[in-house]
């Protein structure tokens, strides 16, 4: 029996080393399967991650192209507020009440409206002048001071003059590629003049919204007192935001316009001007204003050494698209290099005699209004399409930079430059 005793501290001993094996063997199972289990859990964890980015990003993109539509959308005018004694801001809502698509900064409308007694409607595009709205369009226009041959039908006095609240107009899509790249943090230069602003204020606002730490100059060139738009917003956001810096230019200061309040230079804003006032010219330039201001400032800061990669502009009427994106005047190159360059263009009209005529070379729609063919024009830029017309006969040239989307077998009067002979469907 005593034999029997000395047996059990060995069983004992084995019994334990049984259930340590057994114990070590599901604790090391149970680490094993919770680290595969870590594993699942975190490629799950990944795969939900990528697919909230993903929802995300078509939330965004989705978000952008909210409110979108194609063609004519009717608006009516909610506000109009006089900002100098010859420019008014209007804002337009949609009238059917749904969501308006957003727009980058820089963007412009294209409208349409019947002016008073006139019975077919006018088209013409104007900057936006504000950073995106939640379900409203602001654009601010100034009066053009004498109807030109161009705009025969003054659509800037109307809308400053004769317009009012409920009026109904039609607009398209926010379009144009002037615009700023919000989410860059080069340092930027901004140059208007007169209501060569609006684009600039909706970029600015748009920058100065997002607190974004990026210096920006704005350098904006008027005539007085009277003609600068925006002074106050403009004056109150400089005092508020921290890099951005502003200098005006009066070219005819009013006898209450002290120096150092209203304006800092007395004159035109000139890229000399630029050099006296920026570090250097590593900066991302904007232009916008009359084609004379556009031509001397695009071509001053080339001759200052700024690639044209870096200089930004927003190109309303022909004169300025052909100086400005075309460096040579190759605008009919390959027609006749010597001599006088004449087109010959032949209008058919429905149910009417064609009228037809030679001209000095120019685009399509100059022709017709030499010729008194009345044809619809928008931006005058080859931005909007308004202008797309049918080429019967020949061919037609665009200036160098500048490809249209239109169908084949039409044209874009406005930037295209006949051929030879050509006949275009009025
Ligand atoms: S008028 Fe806008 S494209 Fe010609």
């Amino acid at each position: 029996m005593s034999w029997m005793l000395g047996l059990y501290p060995i069983v004992g001993l084995t019994m334990c080393g049984i259930v340590m094996v057994a114990f070590c063997t599901v604790a090391w199972d149970g680490l094993r399967n919770r680290r595969h289990n870590m594993q699942l859990f975190r490629q799950w964890q990944q795969s939900q991650r990528a697919m909230l980015d993903e929802r995300a990003a078509n939330a965004v993109e989705s978000k952008s192209e909210q409110g979108a539509w194609s063609g004519w959308r009717s608006f009516q005018i909610t506000r109009l507020v006089a900002e100098t004694s010859d420019a008014t801001s209007i804002y337009f809502e949609p009238v059917d009440r749904k969501p308006i698509a957003s727009y980058r900064p820089g963007q412009y409308l294209t409208i349409r409206l019947a002016l008073p007694n006139q019975s077919k409607p006018e088209v013409r595009c104007y900057s936006l002048s504000d950073a995106p709205l939640k379900n409203e369009y602001r654009i601010t226009v100034k009066i053009k001071p004498m109807p030109s041959e161009a705009f025969p039908k003054s659509v800037s006095r109307f809308l400053n003059e004769g317009a009012m609240v409920g009026d109904v107009v039609e607009l398209k899509r926010p379009a144009g590629d002037f615009c700023l790249d919000i989410e860059n943090t080069a340092p930027v230069v901004l140059l208007a003049a007169g209501v060569g602003i609006t684009p600039m204020f909706s970029m600015i606002q748009s920058l100065t919204k997002r607190l974004v730490k990026r210096q920006v100059v704005l350098c904006y060139g008027n005539q007085n007192s009277k003609a600068h738009l925006f002074r106050k917003e403009i004056e109150a956001l400089e005092r508020s935001v921290e890099n951005f810096h502003v200098l005006n230019c009066y070219s005819e200061p009013l006898p209450e316009d002290k120096q150092q309040q209203n304006f800092q230079l007395p004159g035109y804003l000139s890229v000399d001007v630029l050099k006296n006032i920026l570090p250097n010219q590593q900066f991302q330039f904007y232009l916008c204003g009359p084609p004379a201001f556009m031509d001397s400032l695009f071509h001053g800061l080339q001759d200052w050494g700024v690639p044209a990669s870096r200089i930004h502009f927003e190109a309303f009427g022909p004169a300025t698209v052909n100086s400005l994106k075309t460096d040579a005047p190759d605008f009919a190159a390959g027609v006749e290099k010597i001599g006088p360059r004449r087109a010959h263009v032949r209008f058919m009209q429905e149910g009417d005699e064609p009228i037809e005529g030679e001209s000095e070379l120019g685009t399509i729609l100059e022709i017709a209004e030499e010729l008194n063919v009345e044809l619809q024009s928008g931006c005058r830029a080859g931005n909007c399409g308004t202008c797309t017309v049918k080429l019967l006969k020949g061919k037609v040239k665009y200036p160098d930079g500048i490809t249209p989307t239109v169908e084949p077998g039409y044209c874009l009067a406005c930037v295209a430059s006949p051929v030879g002979k050509v006949e275009i469907k009025a």
